[in-house]
């Protein structure tokens, strides 16, 4: 045979949002004054407790292997975690993994057999379709439109299950819209998953990144039967600026969690050990730094959906949670840049790199070709720069 290789795996498409950071970083290293709206990462340092706690983690010699599914002092940290979501755990209920990807990865694999279908509420982070696909899965999609705050209802998840469905991935607060679902509506969509006797993987990665009024509400804690279809999915990465530390978590069902840790056994044999030293320090030490970079995205926040209101030919919805706002640029189509047409969001992000110097997610890859990603997750003084230079985009529009 010749040397090809797996259809499959060359059918992922690479990440849009690393290549548009990559390409903002390396204008930059050329010394082009760019804008970077493409991150995906908060951009504080990890806090001090957390890193000594790995510095003493090395200097202990903890630098061997694990448990597969993480040491139990840390799945008995998560334990008393998942108790201010309500959700009761045991340890034997919990895999730490390599990130919040690798727990998805882990899910899917556990879960999905070849030609289950998962049903994807869009707009989607990017990652899921391409996960549930390595995983023999077939995504289907239901749109969440701007009108419907981008939340899908119980309605939509209903008529979209069909005999192949296994799943349904619920993303709150969701990246890239930044909605939060409210306890009523994740009792309606609970309903509907018991009723159709499917799971529900439950990303709350972002939990800890909500603004204003809203509540946290984990849909595992609504009732027994929901409890049980669950999966819920969380890290360490985007609450405690921990990105390149790699440690996700799961709590599910003792069968579910069971599979995971034979198949992470098999994949990596353990999350790092030095870094589940330090996830057990984010987890049970000081919440200080998770409030203070609460507040400074909060502020963030308000003033960059304030100014893109203000915008002509754009218009966002003010994000509760995460650390995006989720921009329509639907207006900007038939205008005309330079002589040409905007046709795509795609051209837009094009045009604002290269003429502008200001990287923005254009969000096809998210399941909305009419709007884009800009994250918050800079200084307040990149993002009014970068903001006026999009509004400066607009105004040449005719
Ligand atoms: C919704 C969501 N879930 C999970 C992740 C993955 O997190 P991690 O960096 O821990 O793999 C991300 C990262 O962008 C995300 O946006």
């Amino acid at each position: 045979m010749a040397l090809t290789l797996s259809k499959k795996a060359m059918a992922v498409k690479p990440s849009s949002t690393l290549a548009i950071t990559a390409k903002a970083k390396e204008m930059k290293a050329n010394g082009i004054d760019v804008v970077g709206f493409g991150a995906g990462e908060p951009d504080f340092n990890t806090p001090e407790n957390i890193c000594n706690a790995a510095i003493n983690a090395l200097k202990e010699g903890f630098t061997k292997y694990t448990p597969a599914s993480g040491t139990l002092e840390l799945r008995k940290a998560i334990c008393e975690k998942f108790k201010y979501n309500n959700i009761n755990y045991e340890p034997n209920q919990i895999i730490v993994s390599n990130g919040g990807k690798h727990s998805l990865t882990n899910v899917f694999s556990a879960i999905l057999n070849p030609g289950d279908e998962v049903i994807i509420p869009a707009p989607y982070w990017l990652s899921y379709p391409e996960i549930v696909k390595l995983a023999d899965g077939v995504p289907v999609f239901i749109k969440a439109g701007k009108s419907q705050s981008y939340k899908i209802t119980a309605k939509q998840l209903e008529e979209a299950c069909t005999d192949k469905t296994k799943a349904f991935i619920l993303n709150s607060p969701s990246n890239p819209s930044g909605m939060v679902y409210t306890r009523e509506e994740l009792e309606a969509l609970a309903d509907v998953i018991v009723k159709k006797d499917i799971f529900v993987v439950s990303d709350e990665m972002y939990e800890h990144l909500i603004y204003g009024d809203e509540e946290h509400v984990s849909i595992a804690s609504l009732n027994d039967e929901i409890y049980k279809r669950t999966i819920t999915c969380n890290g360490v990465s985007k609450s405690y600026s921990m990105t390149g530390w790699r440690i996700g978590y799961t709590g599910s069902s003792k069968e579910v969690a069971k599979v995971m840790e034979s198949v992470q056994s098999h994949q990596t044999s353990n999350p790092n050990s030095i870094a589940q030293k330090a996830a057990l320090e984010a987890l049970v030490g000081s919440q200080d730094s998770v409030l203070a970079m609460k507040k400074e995205f909060e502020e963030r926040r308000d003033y960059m959906t304030e100014q893109i209101n203000n915008m002509k030919y754009v218009s966002a919805l003010k994000p509760q949670g995460a650390f995006y706002v989720f921009v329509d640029v639907s207006e900007t189509f038939d205008k005309m840049y330079k002589g040409q047409k905007i046709s795509t969001v795609d051209n837009l992000a094009t045009i604002l790199i290269e003429d502008f110097k200001v990287a923005v997610i254009a969000c096809e890859d998210f399941g909305f070709n009419d709007h884009i990603r800009l994250s918050y997750a800079i200084s307040l003084k990149n993002i009014k720069k970068g903001l006026d230079r999009i509004e400066e985009f607009l105004n040449q529009l005719s």
